[in-house]
């Protein structure tokens, strides 16, 4: 009687310090009490109560064995998470095996090597071991340079492509071309989808130039649909020609260059000092006057590229089209080594690169194409170069 009375009044003082809670019949999640069925008639227990436990099958107990004991605490049952998930890593088709058979546990994440070109689904990098396994499944599926959200073009879904600013590899979307412009089918729609160089068709609208009528030419070619990238001579009557001699013309994306026009070519007129160029100049001090059908040269500058016809000629009192004097792309180790990136093909190394090259590149080793990066595949322009850039795995 003493006894109950004394217990009693401990509860009683401890609950009153608001500190000591009884513990229930604990919830092994995934295991269980030794004896269970005899133990349960003494529950509620008190603090500082120890009971041995076991774990289910692929579950251990937080210091890695199969059994250990669990005690009653201030704030409940320790451990509080009795058993926890083992996880072990899978071989990797397509990736690095390093972890291969490795176990984890509950809780722990490990990083994802998969071989260039290959990741996890939806660009994760890291796998978790959970109570109900690896999540996502450490699996290397074949990726994705993710397509950027086109702004320059009219998607039938665009409402629903606006959020989704990446896209994955294999996504299709209808698209259709403003007037004047088709497909590269030439037809008003199609559909663009995104693979892992971009967007393919990678200039989904072109432009389509009609040629006009000539007046003091020959006309065999009237009306004819040509489209972006297509040139074709222009035949004038004899006397007349192109303007500043030139013999072709071209469609480009904002309609001929130049126009077709035979304009009426006067063989006596005079050119005054040829035009100025940046970047270059004539090899040949500038006269004011020069008469009909001479010619002068140009040159560019020091690491300048010239395209065009470096010759140009006094016709019809104009000169011909000069030739233009363009950057050519330094390419540094430096800035190689700052985006994370290296040539593609060793043998190509080149640290200058001329307008309309294409430069190749691959992410060093450890490190992924980031996901707003320019491609691997990128072309000098004029001095420029856009570097895709590269982030190390975490
Ligand atoms: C893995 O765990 C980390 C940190 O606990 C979390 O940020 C990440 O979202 C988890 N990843 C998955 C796929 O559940
Ligand atoms: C050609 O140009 C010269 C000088 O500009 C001019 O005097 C002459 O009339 C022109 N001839 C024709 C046929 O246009
Ligand atoms: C290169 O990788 C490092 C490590 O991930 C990153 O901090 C850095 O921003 C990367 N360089 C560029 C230009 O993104």
């Amino acid at each position: 009687m003493l006894l109950l009375i004394n217990v009693i009044l401990t509860l009683w003082v401890s609950c009153a310090n608001g500190q000591v809670r009884p513990c229930h019949f604990p919830d092994i999640k995934h295991g269980s009490l030794y004896y269970e069925s005899m133990r349960r008639p003494y529950f509620p227990v008190p603090v500082g109560k120890y009971f041995s436990y076991y774990c289910d099958e692929s579950f251990e107990t937080p210091s890695g064995s199969y059994w250990d004991y669990i005690h009653c605490t201030q704030d409940g049952w320790s451990p509080a998470v009795p058993c926890l998930r083992k996880c072990y890593f899978p071989y990797l088709e397509n990736g690095y095996n390093e972890n291969n058979g490795r176990k984890f546990v509950q809780g722990n994440s490990i990083e994802v090597a998969c071989h260039p070109g290959y990741g996890l689904r939806n660009e994760q990098t890291a796998v978790n071991c959970t109570e109900n396994g690896w999540s996502p499944t450490p699996r290397c599926i074949h990726v994705m340079r993710p397509c950027h959200f086109l702004m320059t073009l009219s998607l039938y879904s665009e409402s629903i492509v606006d959020h989704t600013f990446n896209l994955p590899v294999g996504k299709y979307f209808s698209y259709y071309c403003d007037e004047s412009f088709e497909t590269p089918s030439g037809s008003y729609w199609d559909y663009i989808h995104c693979t892992q160089d971009g967007w393919s068709p990678a200039v989904p609208c072109l432009r389509k130039c009609y040629f006009p009528y000539l007046e003091n030419g020959h006309n065999e070619n009237n009306g004819r649909k040509f489209v972006q990238g297509n040139f074709i001579e222009v035949a004038c009557h004899p006397g007349y020609g192109l303007p500043k001699e030139q013999t072709t013309v071209t469609c480009t994306e904002n309609g001929w260059s130049p126009t077709p026009r035979c304009i009426h070519v006067n063989s006596t007129r005079k050119c005054g000092p040829p035009p100025p160029i940046d970047n270059g100049d004539t090899t040949s001090f500038p006269l004011s006057l020069y008469p009909p059908d001479s010619s002068v040269e140009y040159q560019c500058q020091n690491l300048y590229q010239l395209e065009g016809n470096k010759r140009v000629t006094c016709r019809n009192g104009q000169w011909s089209e000069p030739p233009k004097c363009l950057h050519a792309c330094v390419i540094a180790p430096e800035i190689m080594e700052k985006y994370n990136i290296t040539f593609k093909w060793a043998a190509k190394q080149k640290l200058y690169s001329r307008t309309g090259e294409p430069v190749e590149f691959v992410c060093r080793s450890g490190y992924h194409l980031s996901p707003n990066s320019h491609a691997l595949r990128t072309t000098c322009q004029d001095g420029k170069l856009e570097y895709p850039t590269c982030v190390k795995r975490y």
